[in-house]
């Protein structure tokens, strides 16, 4: 086991779960291989990491967070718990169900602070290219240490794909917008709602990046929020001052013009119209390609590349589950990288992820989607070790959350759920969402006293 080496491209939430996977195999005792995580960013995180950059980063490197100020978790905390390290364990005591991006990135790193894990992982390394050999089985990595600005290259038995796919924008073109006057951009460059402040703003698309950008640009203070929609509208009852339309046709000046024949003036267009799987590092014949859904083809179980499964993909799904899942896919993939899991025939492979897809053709409504999300980490956890949750309870907290939005799409975040890991009911936030405009650790984690101290000096 020693002597196999893996190369784990990545530290986000996926990359980590890798290391934590294993880590726990060697906790059992068990002799785990060498393991090295390349991170193109200065720490690890993934999204989580917020930079304030846009564009490219202090080596010319294109960006890879798409998250901004004062974005608080779109899902129950409950629904992404890790089953081996509770909110409970991390915070010592009750903490809210929507927390804000910087509590849980503070609760990812707790976890994975406890373990030696930062010594597998080099920073600012970019992977930029790599090959697969027939004759020897193993891939060459070719590397760029971008502090020493020096390539190099490594070889590795096995290559674990953890960089996300929320990180390339889709942008697509509308006539009439090269000469728009305003600010343009893709949610993937949005870094707070501040600038939108008492501005008509259009979002193009309807899903979780419009819904989120225009909620905070209307909670901070912009004059309008309009929602174009290409397929379906979002659909919820917005408050005054939200609203949705279908898609626009096309710009004149300032000016925006719907299919319904509506037309509107507007100070900025973001672009939430999602992302591509991109994976620049990877020759043609390797990459995954994909749109964003719940089950990408050509991966059994989800995670091994079929045309070379010593290849593997975490993360590579559109997500509900989050961390919980990754968890489930990088323990199983451990098994494997073990030698715990044997891979069957590559029909069998395929009959298996056939039988998924054609599940998932028949799915066709955001509960469905839950359901079969959940039914996909059941198929996993009972196939490796990865400490057992109550993965169908957590879908009926999800289905719950659901509701909460189409009841208000303004309050939702100031539910309330039970943790399936230590049975803990959250604690009420001490300030309502739409109040509460300063989304530091410092300030969620203080008393509610000190908060009306704060607010009355
Ligand atoms: C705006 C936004 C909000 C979100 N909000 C939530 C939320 O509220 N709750 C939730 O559960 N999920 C949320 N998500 C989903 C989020 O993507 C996942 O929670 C999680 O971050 C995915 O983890 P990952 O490790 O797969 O990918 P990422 O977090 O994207 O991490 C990938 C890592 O790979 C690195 N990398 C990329 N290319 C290379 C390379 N060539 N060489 C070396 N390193 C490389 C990147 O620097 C990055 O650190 C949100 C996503 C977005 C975009
Ligand atoms: N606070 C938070 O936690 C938060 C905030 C934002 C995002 N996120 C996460 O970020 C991830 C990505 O979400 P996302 O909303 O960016 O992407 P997404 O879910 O993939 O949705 C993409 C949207 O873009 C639309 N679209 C694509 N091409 C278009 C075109 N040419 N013209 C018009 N519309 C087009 C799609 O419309 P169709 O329906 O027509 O395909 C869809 O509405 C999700 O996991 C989400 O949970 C979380």
């Amino acid at each position: 086991m020693k002597n196999k080496r893996i190369a784990i491209i990545g530290a986000g939430p996926s990359g980590l779960a890798q290391i934590r996977a294993f880590e726990s195999a060697k906790k059992q005792g068990k002799e785990i291989p060498e393991i090295v995580c390349f991170e193109k960013q200065a720490n690890w995180g993934g999204m989580w990491n917020y930079t304030w950059r846009t564009g490219v980063g202090k080596f010319g490197e294109p960006i890879h967070g798409s998250m901004y100020k004062y974005l608080w978790s779109n899902g129950p905390k409950e629904c992404l718990e890790f089953s081996d390290y509770s909110f409970d364990e991390h915070f010592k005591k009750p903490i809210s169900s929507y927390p804000p991006r910087p509590v849980l990135f503070d609760y990812i790193q707790g976890r994975i602070n406890k373990s030696n894990a930062r010594d597998y992982i080099r920073f600012n390394t970019t992977l930029r290219w790599l090959t697969f050999n027939e004759e020897t089985e193993k891939f060459t990595l070719f590397l760029d240490d971008l502090k020493n600005n020096k390539t190099y290259e490594e070889k590795f038995d096995y290559v674990v794909v953890a960089t996300g796919h929320f990180s390339t924008p889709n942008m697509p073109f509308f006539e009439g917008i090269d000469d728009f006057p305003g600010a343009v951009m893709h949610a993937h460059d949005f870094r707070g709602a501040d600038q939108f402040i008492d501005k008509d703003l259009l979002l193009i698309g309807s899903s979780y990046s419009a819904e989120d950008i225009g909620v905070q640009s209307y909670k901070h203070g912009a004059k309008s929020v309009t929602l174009s929609y290409r397929s379906n509208p979002i659909g919820l009852s917005w408050p005054e001052g939200i609203e949705e339309r279908p898609l626009v046709t096309h710009f004149e000046g300032n000016t925006a013009f719907f299919k319904d024949g509506t037309s509107k003036r507007f100070d900025a267009v973001v672009m939430c119209t999602g992302y591509q799987h991109k994976f620049p590092f990877l020759p043609s014949y390797l990459r995954l390609k994909t749109e964003n859904n719940l089950y990408p083809d050509h991966l059994y179980k989800g995670i091994f590349f079929q045309t070379q499964p010593k290849l593997i993909y975490l993360g590579m799904q559109d997500q509900y589950y989050t961390f919980n899942m990754f968890d489930t896919q990088a323990w199983l993939s451990r098994d494997y990288m073990m030698g715990e899991f044997e891979l069957p025939s590559k029909e069998e492979q395929r009959k298996d992820i056939d039988l998924w897809l054609e599940k998932y053709s028949k799915v066709d409504d955001p509960k469905e989607d839950v359901d079969f999300q959940a039914d996909y980490i059941k198929d996993l956890i009972q196939m490796t070790d990865y400490p057992e949750f109550n993965v169908d309870k957590v879908g009926e907290m999800f289905k719950q959350w659901l509701q909460d939005k189409e009841d208000n799409i303004l309050t939702y975040r100031d539910k309330t759920f039970r943790s399936v890991v230590t049975g803990t009911m959250a604690a009420e936030h001490h300030t309502e969402w739409m109040d509460e405009l300063d989304d530091s650790l410092e300030r969620y984690l203080m008393k509610e006293e000190k908060t009306k101290e704060t607010v009355l000096s």
